[in-house]
This record gives C-alpha cells, structure tokens and sequence, in this order.
C-alpha cells in the first residue's frame, strides 16, 4: 500500500524537533481526523531556509510527508519553498494512497503557515503566499473514510 519511500521516511523521520526562536512557526491542523503538524523554520538575511524542523501529530503518512517536505525546503529560498507543493512532496514519496493524499495538504499548509508568520514578523509580504488555512479539512472534497 505504501511505497518503500513513504515507510523510510515514517519509520526515519527527517528533521524532526523544533527550532528555537524560529524566524517562523506554522501549526496548521485538520479537524476530521485531528491530526496536526507544526513547522519551525530558521531563515537567513538572504530569505534562504537554513533550517527546518517539524512536529506532526498524526497519522504515518502525515509524517512521512512532512519528513519529506523538510528536506524538499531546507537551502532553498522562500520563493523555490512555496513550489513545494503537497504534490511535488507526494511525486518525491513515489505516490500515496488516494485516501491519504489530504494528510499531504499538512504539510504543505504548514509550511505556507510558517512563511506567513515569518513575513508577519517581518512586516513583509511574500508575493505569491496568501493567508494559510488553519484547518485543512475546509477545502477538502468530499472523501470517504
Ligand atoms: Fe489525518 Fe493523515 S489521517 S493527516
């Protein structure tokens, strides 16, 4: 059901924890399944991720796709981050199961969460970010469980 990718990065998870003092912190959760992920990163003068960190209270492939979407992010500018889509994370996992593609939003959401705290802070506007859902549940299509 799942591909050797997803499994890796759900039993080796990459990145997680948490930054101190983190130039921007999203918490993005989904209220059907309650499951939550939070994304810490650490961005430099030149708007490059040089850290990434993240906790994720949920299911595996919540995980694996936050793992995942870390590693997508780090070293990269916030203009090449907002790029990584949760399909560009999920083609990186070599695909999930149909009823897990929402736990990717996650983590995808969380990452546009953190940037947007970051810009908040900084009292900039990131062209291309707009204003991040906390529940991701809102904007999925109907799906059976
Ligand atoms: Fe909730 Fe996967 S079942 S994020």
């Amino acid at each position: 059901m799942y591909s050797e990718k997803v499994m890796d990065h759900f039993k080796n998870p990459r990145n997680m924890g948490e930054i101190e003092n983190a130039s921007g912190v999203g918490t993005v959760g989904n209220a059907k399944c309650g499951d939550i992920m939070r994304m810490f990163l650490d961005i430099d003068d030149n708007g490059v991720i040089q850290d990434v960190k993240f906790k994720t209270f949920g299911c595996g492939a919540a995980v694996a796709t936050s793992s995942m979407a870390t590693e997508l992010v780090k070293g990269k500018t916030i203009k090449e981050a907002l790029e990584v889509t949760n399909k560009a994370v999920m083609e990186a996992l070599d695909g999930l199961p149909p009823v897990k593609v929402h736990c990717s939003l996650l983590a995808e959401e969380a990452i546009h969460a953190a940037l947007w705290d970051y810009a908040e802070k900084n009292g900039i506007k990131i062209e291309g970010l707009e204003k991040p859902k906390s529940d991701i549940s809102e904007e999925e299509e109907e799906e059976d469980y």
